[in-house]
């Protein structure tokens, strides 16, 4: 038996009609949801009541381990968690691999997984035979949070294509970042970055670089705002806080040169004293719960897919 093929390890395992299915299902799963308060006409609840969904979180989570188990949950999946990694066996010097072969052997229907940068743990996942959606890789991907934030795009303006998209902050070493870049690229949306020398992006994709936040507002459509990933840039230069804060810090001030229609959006979590003033949550572009809201539609339509949920009529 081969891998899983309807596994989600990055943003490149789905092309572009994909992509725009995703968006069509995790539409109407919203709609039906909204409607009746429940999915008894899309989804077959008897089947799904049949599988369990391992949510295995090896790194510190709040929106996307949640919204998997609320998608699973609202699907009539059964969940289990594993995300405590301080009362495991892993602090008993186990390694993530052979703790993921010990959870196998408990024959979960599929697996959803967060995990550092462990190449042999994600060789191990490849290889598995059951569907794995990544919830975050290390510094390397986070598809599932690329394409809530593209659906959000699409749901708010209609299209992806031409759209200018800025990422304003810590571009290099965030996952939600690179996968989101990455995703709105292949849709051809236009991409800008603002960000410390330090942040840069460096990937092969055509960036557009603004040397200072105010051109790079004027600039967009859509703001993302990041978080400085401290737990993964230790080895490069500090801009010290007060710098950060001065040049990329998005808030009520900085934020003005923002056109009318242009939305603020941000993967979270931010951390309100450096890169992301709370105030704005109360501007009317500002689109960060919609982004949370919709990526458990998004989720729910991965899980359908690759658990077979839906209703035959
Ligand atoms: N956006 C995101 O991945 O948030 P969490 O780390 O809280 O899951």
């Amino acid at each position: 038996m081969s891998a899983s093929s309807a596994s989600l390890f990055q943003i490149q395992d789905l092309n572009e009609r994909q992509i725009f299915q995703l968006f069509e299902k995790a539409s109407r799963l919203s709609v039906e949801f909204f409607k009746s308060g429940n999915l008894h006409n899309l989804i077959d609840m008897n089947r799904a009541a049949e599988n369990v969904v391992l949510l295995f979180f090896l790194e510190p989570s709040t929106r996307t381990r949640v919204s998997f188990e609320m998608a699973a949950l609202r699907l009539g999946l059964k969940t289990l968690r594993f995300d405590d990694v301080s009362s495991s066996s892993l602090a008993k010097g186990e390694s993530s691999t052979d703790t993921l072969f010990n959870l196998m052997a408990m024959h979960p229907n599929a697996l959803v997984v967060r995990h550092g940068n462990d190449p042999e743990l994600a060789l191990t996942l490849r290889n598995l035979k059951i569907p794995v959606i990544s919830g975050g890789q290390g510094g390397l991907s986070h598809p599932t949070q690329a394409l809530l934030d593209v659906y959000t795009v699409f749901k708010e303006k209609g299209s992806i294509e031409n759209k200018k998209i800025l990422f304003v902050g810590d571009v290099k070493h965030g996952r939600a970042a690179l996968s989101s870049l990455e995703l709105f690229s292949q849709l051809r949306a236009k991409v800008g970055t603002v960000s410390p020398e330090a942040m840069q992006y460096e990937g092969k994709l055509p960036v557009q670089s603004f040397s200072d936040l105010q051109s790079g507002l004027k600039w967009a459509d859509v703001v993302i705002g990041l978080r400085v990933q401290k737990e993964r840039n230790s080895r490069v230069p500090k801009i010290s806080d007060e710098d950060y804060k001065k040049y990329y810090r998005l808030d009520v001030e900085s934020i003005q040169p923002l056109g009318k229609s242009a939305l603020i959006m941000h993967p979270g979590p931010f951390v309100p004293g450096h890169d992301f003033d709370p105030r704005l949550l109360q501007d009317k572009r500002c689109r960060i719960h919609q982004q949370v809201e919709n990526g458990v539609f998004i989720r729910m339509a991965l899980l359908a897919d690759c658990l077979s949920l839906w209703s035959k009529s």
